[in-house]
């Protein structure tokens, strides 16, 4: 049997079907290994089945024993996994892609829908009952007939551009590369982010967060949006430099804010919470039962079918 460290507890029924498969040590309390903790735990083991909350840098991959084959990512985004560090000491990554773009996609729609509507604002009056209706009260701004741009028309793009065009949005998109027809679905093509922004009435960050994306929406970019644009992103914090976005809020240069995810999570700049037209969640993305369950399933079979066979079809360094 091959030996596994889990990182972070996972739903029961995936750990009872990791247990049939592997010698696992489990993380019952869900603690926060430390990157030294990491190195520590998994003396002896086949594998690791990380989650995004472990920073798995350069220096902690290369502390880990030789034993260690392939870090399973349990999580479609592998931005806290230095790849190349990865490729150097011959360890396989993988992630769990498909199965969380439904879920992703729909708190990517919450985003846009919250950050236009003022819902955090509508939430806290309510909550407080501190409200009465009027014709002017709490307006916010209607999505149909408004630009969406996404940045990164990838699974989850595409699913999100889907339901967004069901509620009258019009589609534009920014990728490395045009997308066929059949995808696209009426969809506009820029192949510059700063023509997509130019169009963005509301932009959606769906990109993966890489040495390229890192503080792509920065002071100069943002600059780029029409005036009273809003923001939203489902993908990684580190695609937004935080102080820019917080700025153009306080300028009024966005309007509001819809996000998921955050640099130095969980702590998340204090500069958003002064805005109440700031929507946030606590990455939420891929956040329902059926959706765990399902990359939890995968991220198990990508260890089992690299430890089988040596390769691994969701492989990705
Ligand atoms: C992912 O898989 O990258 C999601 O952000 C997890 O919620």
């Amino acid at each position: 049997m091959k030996k596994i460290l889990i990182t972070r507890r996972l739903l029961k029924a995936c750990e009872e079907k990791a247990a049939k498969i592997f010698e696992a040590n489990f993380n019952d309390n869900d603690e926060l290994y430390s990157q030294p903790k990491v190195i520590e735990m998994s003396q002896g083991c086949d594998g690791i089945l990380t989650s995004l909350t472990d920073k798995m840098d350069a220096e902690t991959i290369n502390k880990l024993p030789d034993s260690v084959k392939i870090l399973s990512n349990f999580a479609v985004g592998f931005g806290n996994i230095d790849l190349e560090a990865a490729k150097k000491k011959n360890i396989a990554v993988t992630n769990t892609p498909d199965v969380l773009t439904d879920a992703t996609a729909e708190i990517g729609i919450l985003l846009i829908l919250g950050a236009c509507r003022r819902a955090s604002e509508g939430i806290q009056h309510a909550r407080e009952s501190n409200w009465k209706w009027s014709a002017d009260y709490l307006i916010g701004k209607q999505l149909t007939g408004t630009r969406l741009g996404i940045l990164g028309m990838g699974r989850i793009g595409q699913k999100i551009a889907k339901i967004a065009k069901s509620l009258g949005m019009i589609i534009h998109y920014h990728n490395r590369s045009k997308l066929s027809s059949e995808k696209e679905q009426g969809a506009t093509y820029h192949d510059s982010l700063k023509n997509l922004l130019s169009v963005s009435d509301v932009l959606s960050i769906c990109c993966p967060a890489s040495k390229e994306t890192v503080d792509l929406i920065n002071k100069d970019t943002i600059e780029h949006l029409p005036k009273g644009a809003v923001v939203t992103n489902v993908a990684r914090g580190d695609i937004v430099d935080d102080e820019a976005l917080i700025d153009a809020l306080d300028r009024r240069k966005v309007y509001a804010v819809g996000l998921d995810v955050y640099k130095n999570e969980p702590n998340l700049n204090p500069g958003y919470l002064k805005h109440k037209s700031a929507f946030i969640l606590p990455h939420l993305g891929s956040a329902t039962k059926e959706t765990r369950t399902a990359m939890a399933n995968l991220a198990i079979d990508n260890l089992e079918e690299f430890f089988k066979t040596g390769k691994c079809k969701n492989k990705v360094n």
